[in-house]
């Protein structure tokens, strides 16, 4: 099956190189217009057959094919030749009686966030020009994607090595990563969730990237399998320096498995509503309130031990648990927030691109990235219970340039994090 899909991505750019060639060779006379409608309608039907119902053009640019869900791209994969689509989980683990009876009795009250903003599905600015039918997916079209030029690195042994590598620098194992995070271990996790606030951070080289995100992790620093959340500004992938909704996994290590979106196959997505990989449309800008979180929830089934992503109530879909070795049991770690990806982290000059809304980590609300609602699923007394960590610590690599602030004053404590880089005047970045 992976071939057929690298015999359709030649076809496809073939088809695109005689468009490209039929239209050059004709331009200097009237009769253009007809070989332009042939390979038209030679990609139109090529495109049927591959499961395209309708394809939305999108006013940023965007192309988003509403594809046949039993087409998509995921049952490429070889995994899941015979994979049966799941179509709602089993059971989607709510915050319930006993929760907030747990919750109750750690002196933690159990509503969902403080901050006023609604937990909302997220909008995406390609719904402007359309939407999907039902029994279709919306899949954004890849046109500019170059996934090994971007690295995931494992934020649990990340930290460790960077702790190391102030000693012996030739111990990081990925370097050119920076966080900024939120960290849980060492209970088993089925799910993890919060509402992070959508800035569109400056990067400086296209190479680079800034994401905001949580992260659910297990296994050991070379074969780690993880999936992953959120929203990331990367040229690299889309081409653009916009925030894009995202999803990432991997179950080794990002050696051979695992991509952002749907850019290689194994991903289930069933909602009609959400492109993963597409622009959102509701961008904070400092110091404004937002309009509303990105809120994000995954966790594991626990009859299928498929693991779900669900935004704002919307069920996106899922990684099917043969994906997986070790996750498909749970996960040993959990992170909320920031990574930025650079060449040039700790270099002179150090980069300018930003994490979160580019400001440094800050209580005031809306000046700095934020995650609030910050929940891990758990069994406790023999239920499944959404609760605040017992136990979260935050980190940074290079706290001059992306520093955190946790504020646990409140019954239900929230992440700021962020920072400029060396961009801007306030910098403290060396
Ligand atoms: C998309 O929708 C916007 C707003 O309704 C409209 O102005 C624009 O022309 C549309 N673009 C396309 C390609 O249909
Ligand atoms: C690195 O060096 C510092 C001080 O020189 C020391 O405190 C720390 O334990 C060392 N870390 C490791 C992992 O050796
Ligand atoms: C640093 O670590 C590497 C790999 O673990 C090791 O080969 C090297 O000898 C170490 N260098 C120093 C100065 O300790």
């Amino acid at each position: 099956m992976a071939v057929k899909l690298m015999a359709i991505l030649l076809v496809e750019t073939a088809l695109f190189v005689i468009t490209g060639h039929v239209v050059l060779a004709t331009d200097s006379n009237s009769k253009h217009e007809r070989p332009q409608k042939v390979t038209t309608t030679i990609r139109d039907n090529f495109r049927r057959a591959n499961g395209v119902i309708k394809s939305i053009q999108s006013e940023d640019g965007d192309i988003i094919d509403c594809i046949d869900i039993y087409k998509q791209p995921a049952l490429s994969h070889p995994a899941l030749k015979n994979h049966k689509i799941q179509m709602e989980p089993s059971y989607v683990p709510t915050t319930d009686q006993t929760t907030r009876k747990i919750n109750r009795a750690k002196g933690k009250k159990n509503k969902p966030s403080k901050s006023e903003v609604p937990l909302s599905v997220i909008k995406q600015i390609w719904h402007k020009n359309g939407s999907c039918p039902e029994g279709t997916v919306p899949i954004r079209r890849n046109l500019k994607t170059n996934n090994k030029a971007v690295p995931i690195v494992s934020r649990r042994y990340q930290r460790s090595f960077s702790q190391l590598s102030q000693n012996n620098t030739s111990n990081l194992l990925r370097p050119n990563h920076a966080l900024s995070v939120l960290m849980t271990d060492g209970d088993p996790y089925f799910g993890a969730q919060g509402g992070i606030a959508v800035y569109n951070p400056e990067i400086e080289k296209s190479d680079e990237y800034s994401l905001s995100d949580i992260s659910l992790e297990t296994g050991g620093p070379e074969s780690f399998e993880t999936v992953r959340s959120g929203w990331m500004v990367n040229p690299a992938v889309y081409g653009d320096k916009m925030s894009r909704f995202f999803t990432y996994w991997t179950s080794d290590g990002g050696h051979e498995t695992g991509c952002f979106d749907h850019i290689c196959p194994g991903f289930i997505q069933v909602s009609k509503n959400i492109a993963l990989g597409a622009i959102i449309d509701h961008i904070s800008t400092p110091p404004n309130k937002p309009a509303e979180l990105l809120s994000i929830s995954i966790y594991k089934d626990m009859y299928t031990d498929n693991w779900w992503v669900d935004s704002g109530g919307e069920k996106i879909g899922y990684w099917p648990a043969n994906l997986f070795e070790e996750l498909n049991h749970n996960a040993e770690a959990v992170q909320w927030g920031g990574d930025v990806y650079s060449t040039r982290l700790e270099t002179h000059p150090h980069t300018a691109t930003g994490m979160g809304s580019g400001g440094y980590s800050s209580p005031i609300d809306w000046l700095s990235g934020s995650i609030r609602g910050i929940r891990i699923l758990r069994i406790l007394q023999n239920s499944l219970v959404w609760i605040y960590p017992d136990w979260a610590a935050p980190y940074a690599d290079q706290v001059n340039c992306y520093d955190y602030n946790l504020q646990v004053v409140s019954d239900d404590p929230v992440f700021y994090y962020g920072g400029p880089g060396s961009g801007g005047q306030a910098s403290k970045c060396p």
